[in-house]
């Protein structure tokens, strides 16, 4: 899992004045929307003993109440108020949470989770579709029992679709993947790939014989770290889907796909599209809860890969730059789970880099960057 990218958590829709969990990274955090719109994200971890600031309330303005000793603590995490101080009693500099830059973009609630400062941030990606009147858009999420990185790869592999999806977009009578090419930067790799339609069936059936083309551009790329597009140009128009693999933890993920369309734009037809993202994903479902190992291996050569899949392999080749430069997070650093933990690390936020004081006296540990834990004695 990358640490120091923006990360869709939540679609925007469903960020109220209350508090809520969201998880990430395999560490908890608190989203909730202030008075201005904007949307507060903190690590869900208090300071004092660790209660889930989640489950507390919203004291004064914008601040969060602890639920266990009712500390309240700003947006920026701060901690202002410690009710058990008699009044006079000073606040400890080290009372604070990390707290999180956020932006909300394409219907989405994104967090920047790491401690960069603005100009190193890698960007978001951008979604031209979303501002687009010719689109309509329509937000469906499901939480699959497989690593983040298997269900991303799953998307941006265009050689399984015959097999696994029959003749949903593809066929199976003609399974082969002409050579493409992939264009890359730093943060992002797409290509167009050549796919056989399916027989004139379904949605493919409304064609009528004679204009159905010997292939389909399907444009299938990644974001990082945990984003792929799919755009599928339909006879009839285009379906983009922008697939978000939000590792909850190292092998649960959740899925939120916000998919555009230019056809059937009507309220009337949302439903139609959710069941048929939902019915492809169920196919996917199985096979990438089978695969293993779970976790996609870090060396290249665990795994055998030929030309269709240079998606995968530039991802792979990119993720293992990242990991030299400090960037993965690993088991240790999970703090949800079944196995109990005596110590709780997070993920650094801006304002220990910041301030590199204040990254001292910060309790809750990090590793890599910023302020460095001392390993626990057992
Ligand atoms: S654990 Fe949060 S106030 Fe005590
Ligand atoms: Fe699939």
């Amino acid at each position: 899992m990358l640490k120091n990218f923006w990360y869709a958590l939540e679609f925007g829709h469903a960020v109220e004045r209350r508090p809520r969990k969201v998880r990430c990274l395999g560490q908890d955090f608190v989203l909730w929307r202030r008075r201005d719109g904007q949307v507060a994200v903190l690590s869900d971890l208090c300071v004092h003993r660790g209660g889930a600031l989640s489950m507390g309330t919203l004291a004064g303005e914008d601040r969060i109440a602890c639920p266990y000793h009712g500390w309240e603590y700003e947006p920026d995490g701060t901690c202002v108020k410690i009710p058990a101080n008699p009044p006079g009693r000073g606040i400890p500099k080290k009372a604070r949470v990390d707290a999180y830059p956020s932006v909300e973009r394409y219907g989405l609630v994104w967090a920047f989770l790491g401690d960069l400062p603005e100009e190193r941030r890698p960007p978001m990606p951008h979604f031209p579709e979303h501002d687009d009147p010719a689109f309509r858009a329509v937000y469906w999420e499901t939480t699959v029992e497989a690593n983040y990185e298997r269900t991303m790869e799953n998307v941006v592999d265009a050689a399984h679709t015959p097999f696994v999806h029959g003749t949903a977009f593809g066929n199976p009578d003609r399974p082969e993947i002409p050579d493409f090419e992939v264009t890359q930067d730093e943060w992002q790799a797409e290509a167009d790939i050549l796919l056989s339609p399916p027989p004139p069936k379904g949605l493919w059936g409304l064609l009528r014989s004679g204009v159905r083309p010997e292939h389909v551009v399907v444009t299938n790329g990644w974001y990082l770290p945990n984003i792929v597009k799919l755009h599928v140009r339909l006879p009839f128009g285009d379906l983009i889907l922008y697939d978000h693999n939000i590792p909850l933890t190292q092998g649960r993920t959740q899925v939120k796909i916000v998919g555009y369309r230019n056809f059937f734009t009507g309220r009337w037809a949302d439903g139609n599209a959710l069941k048929r993202i939902g019915r492809i994903f169920e196919q996917d479902r199985p096979v990438v809860e089978s695969q293993r190992p779970e976790l996609l291996p870090f060396d290249l050569s665990a795994e055998l890969h030929i030309r269709s899949d240079a998606l995968q392999v530039a991802y792979r080749r990119r993720r293992e730059q990242l990991i030299k430069d400090g960037w993965w997070v690993g088991g240790d650093d999970v703090v949800t789970g079944d196995v109990p933990r005596r110590q709780a690390t997070v993920i650094p936020s801006p304002a220990r880099r910041e301030n590199p004081e204040l990254a001292r006296a910060w309790v809750h540990k990090t590793r890599g960057t910023g302020a460095e834990s001392e390993e626990e004695q057992p």
